[in-house]
């Protein structure tokens, strides 16, 4: 099984990303989080990168396809994966296309996830993870268990990320508008798309993504105010 998870900044891609690798056993491909590993390691990549994620907008597209296809490559990715912030324009769409083909491999479902923008701004602002197992948390919605402990692993570390400041937050919201949201007609033509009610609670949104990639139902409405 192969999936994509769509949606704007703070829409919970990374969040149920984690949980359906886990509940299926696929390999999570986050290219945000393969960037921030990047710039923490200092490599030319991550100096590159820093820059531009810091200002909200998109890596080009040449080091995103070079990167995830060099990762989809090894042998794990059989398997199947849950790729969480990839493809975010169309030429990353066509190429995840042809590394397909060349793997005998094709892609099964693409989940947009869909939330009113204000509540991506709520959600981003109070975003914290741990420092060791990047595990994310969030101040009102997903805290951990005991206050200062991480769930997953324990560490008492936590970490905000530097582009989740607000003026940023606005800019990746005008990248996703203006760069990403084209591609869902690239994937309604392909019958692959169905939208999903990102404004529920984590577990009711899991729930609709695990009857999303099952058995096809017919798509969803879009309610009227939804970014997706
Ligand atoms: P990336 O790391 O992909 O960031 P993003 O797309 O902006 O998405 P986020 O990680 O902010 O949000 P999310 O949807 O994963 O939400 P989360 O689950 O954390 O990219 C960062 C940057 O890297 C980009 O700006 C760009 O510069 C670069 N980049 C990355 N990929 C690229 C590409 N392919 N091409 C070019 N450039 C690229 O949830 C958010 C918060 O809400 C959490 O605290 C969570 O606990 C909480 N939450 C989640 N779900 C719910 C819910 N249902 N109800 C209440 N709270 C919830």
């Amino acid at each position: 099984m192969n999936v994509i998870l769509l949606g704007p900044p703070g829409s919970g891609k990374g969040t149920q990303a984690r949980r359906l690798a886990a509940a299926l056993g696929l390999v999570q491909l986050s290219t945000g989080d393969m960037l921030r590993a990047r710039v923490a390691a200092g490599d030319e990549i991550g100096r590159q990168a820093k820059a531009i994620m810091d200002r909200g907008q998109l890596v080009p597209d040449d080091i995103i396809i070079r990167m995830i296809a060099l990762r989809m490559a090894e042998f794990d990715c059989r398997n199947g994966v849950v790729l969480d912030g990839f493809p975010r324009t169309v030429a990353q769409a066509r190429a995840l296309d042809r590394m397909f083909e060349e793997r005998g491999l094709r892609l099964d479902r693409v989940v947009v996830i869909e939330v009113d923008e204000a509540a991506l701004v709520e959600r981003i602002a109070g975003r914290f993870s741990c420092a060791t197992c990047g595990a994310g948390y969030h101040e009102s919605f997903n805290r951990p268990r005991t206050d200062g402990v991480c769930d997953a692993c324990g560490g008492t570390r936590f970490i905000r990320r530097d582009d989740d400041r607000r003026e940023t937050v606005r800019a990746r919201l005008g990248a996703y508008r203006n760069e990403t949201a084209p591609i869902i007609p690239y994937y309604q033509d392909k019958g692959l798309l169905r939208r999903i009610d990102g404004m529920a609670p984590i577990e009711g949104v899991a729930r609709q993504i695990a009857a999303a990639i099952g058995p096809a139902p017919a798509e969803a409405a879009r309610p009227a105010g939804r970014v997706g």
